[in-house]
């Protein structure tokens, strides 16, 4: 079988098929994808944890998450687990992971292990077409502007998501200090298109506003970002591989699977400073 693109929206997202990882001119066909389509699904794969780790380390220098359970025995695998008696599922608002570093994360590379039969799907918004939709007079305005993002609230003492804290799905709330100010607008580090870069998990304040002057127009570029045309909605399957780029998406995790079970095992890698 040779490897298949499907996109899934015109904005954002493909569904990749026979992909073989361990051929040369597959993984370039992969690499071409992630570019174009920003989140890609490798379906029908079947990774041991160090296959997961042997691929992601040729894509970069592994970004081990600070909050997540690790999964045993793998420090750089981070765990995102809903158990059937749990509510809270780790990533259902808005978000693109590790904003709250100076080098925030290049991508991110999600492997199902186990998932409901229906439900649990993950969303994701492309950026680029976000920032494209804008008014000329909203660009004008966001394009020296910087943000400031943070750990703190949402891994630290405060505790955003109590319940997985409790549960020690997520932990170490000591180490929640990081704070990273990233311009509103980036130029894309590989293809140069401008994207939107606030989200509403880890962005606090604009540079030289107060929280309270930026929350209007925070909560306004949050609506506009997920809006509908800008999304793709991806369907896992066990054996499933997403990859999606951190600087030209913001993804969700649908919480609408109650009672069931979904183990998913996430790697994150190293990317560079915005601008
Ligand atoms: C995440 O936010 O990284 C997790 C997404 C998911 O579980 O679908």
């Amino acid at each position: 079988m040779s490897i298949e693109i499907r996109p899934i929206t015109p904005n954002i997202g493909a569904e990749i098929f026979g992909a073989n990882l361990d051929s040369e001119s597959d993984l370039e066909t992969i690499n071409a994808a992630f570019v174009e389509h920003s989140v890609i699904a490798i379906r029908g794969l079947e990774l041991t944890p160090e296959d997961h780790l042997s691929f992601a380390r040729t894509w970069g220098e592994i970004n081990v998450n600070r909050f997540f359970k690790p999964v045993d025995g793998y420090p750089e695998i981070a765990t995102v687990l809903k158990e059937a008696d749990q509510t809270s599922a780790i990533g259902e608002t808005w978000h693109t992971d590790h904003s709250y570093d100076k080098a925030p994360a290049m991508c991110s590379m999600l492997y199902a292990k186990e998932v409901p039969d229906v439900g649990g799907d993950t969303c994701f918004a492309s950026q680029h077409a976000a920032y494209l939709a804008l008014s000329d007079g909203m660009k004008r305005t966001l394009e020296n502007m910087k943000a400031w993002h943070s750990s703190r609230h949402a891994f630290g003492a405060s505790l955003a998501d109590e319940e997985a804290h409790q549960d020690g799905r997520l932990g170490n709330e000591a180490a929640a200090t990081q704070d990273a100010l990233h311009p509103v607008v980036i130029s894309h580090p590989l293809s140069g298109k401008k994207c939107l870069y606030v989200n509403g998990d880890f962005t606090t304040h604009f540079e030289g506003w107060t929280r309270e002057e930026s929350q209007p127009l925070l909560n306004q570029l949050y609506a506009h970002c997920s809006r509908a045309d800008f999304t793709c909605r991806l369907r896992w399957e066990a054996g499933t591989l997403a990859i999606w780029d951190n600087r030209a998406t913001q993804h969700m995790a649908m919480n609408d699977y109650p009672g069931e079970r979904r183990l998913m095992h996430r790697i994150t890698i190293e990317g560079v400073p915005l601008s």
